[in-house]
């Protein structure tokens, strides 16, 4: 056991639904454990510039079903200079905090590994990202609201594109992590998904639309993962190609947007009070997951690794959707 007497805690990156979730986990189980707790705002911006705040029980009420997240967050140009993580570890050291929380993605990770390298901090990473790219945890917290967000337009969507026999191109958020993007391709009835880690062949694509239309399959959802190509790009494409009438749709930061699922409020909590009692036990440079069911710690520099595992299951979810769709 380490004797933790102060915590802080920071939302980093992409705001993600449940984020406001995990910060009240983290708040309540340190309330709980008699462990002082602070909040920083603004993410490693306000580390640097010491944008700390008091926080107690009653600071987090009414923020389980909120999204966004309370505490603001920034991506910081600062915080990757030597001189703004040492500026980020003095304020930890006069506020006594004898271990950071941070909630966040790859980036915020990354940075963590590298105060931690320089500095004698503790620091305990939970995942919060809509992108669910980070190895140690099935899920990231909001990845699956952000995934309903998406079905929700893409079904939507799909009533015009059914009434007026058109053909969609959606793009997708992400990053390089084509997890959403497949899966609400395939929860969506898309009839194809661009992605990276496989080759797209845009000319066998309108071939089949063609093949299609013959069938008397008019209506078409084609599903972008950002980062590959743009739904305006794509469109344009099919359109020169086929003469088919052809419509982008960028689905953007509404994705990251709204109240977390259930799913994410519990995950989140979990992960909270997980976050809290690691810290007690003495880790640090960790990040809580939740894999099979198990409550597991894996270091930063494992949960921020290209995986193969992930691209495998990948694979398999593009060979369902394209079977779906025949
Ligand atoms: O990491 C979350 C995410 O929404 C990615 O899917 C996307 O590529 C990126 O953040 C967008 O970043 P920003 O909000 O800075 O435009």
């Amino acid at each position: 056991m380490a004797d933790i007497k102060k915590i802080a805690v920071l939302t980093s990156g992409g705001d993600a639904p449940g984020m406001n979730a995990a910060i009240r986990s983290v708040v309540r189980t340190a309330v709980y454990n008699n462990i002082e707790v602070m909040g920083i705002k603004h993410g490693y911006n306000g580390l640097i510039q010491g944008q700390f705040i008091s926080m107690n029980a009653r600071s987090v009420s009414n923020i389980l079903s909120v999204g966004g997240t309370i505490l603001k967050t920034s991506r910081s140009l600062e915080f990757m200079k030597p001189e703004g993580r040492t500026k980020a570890f003095k304020n930890l050291k006069k506020h006594n905090i004898d271990c950071l929380i941070v909630i966040g993605g790859n980036g915020s990770f990354t940075g963590a590994i590298v105060l931690q390298k320089e500095h004698d901090i503790n620091i305990i990473g939970i995942p919060g990202t809509i992108d669910n790219d980070i190895n140690g945890s099935d899920y990231t917290v909001g990845c699956s609201t952000a995934l309903d967000t998406a079905l929700d337009a893409i079904d939507k969507i799909r009533d015009t594109v059914n009434s007026m026999e058109r053909i969609y191109v959606i793009e997708v958020m992400g990053r390089e992590e084509p997890f959403l993007a497949l899966r609400v391709a395939l929860a969506g009835g898309a009839e194809d998904v661009i992605f990276p880690q496989t080759e797209y062949d845009i000319d066998k694509m309108c071939d089949d639309m063609r093949a299609g239309h013959k069938r008397g399959k008019l209506s078409w959802i084609i599903v972008v993962a950002e980062g590959v190509a743009t739904a305006h790009d794509v469109s344009k494409r099919i359109h020169d190609n086929t003469g088919f009438e052809v419509r982008p749709l960028v689905l953007g930061h509404i994705q990251r947007g709204g109240g977390p699922n259930a799913v994410d409020r519990i995950l989140a909590s979990q992960m909270g009070k997980m976050a809290v009692e690691a810290a007690i036990r003495g880790e640090k440079n960790k990040m809580v997951g939740i894999e099979s069911h198990k409550e597991v710690l894996t270091t930063f520099e494992k949960a921020i690794k290209k995986d193969k595992t992930r691209t495998m299951l990948n694979d398999n979810v593009y060979k369902l959707t394209k079977i779906l769709s025949v």
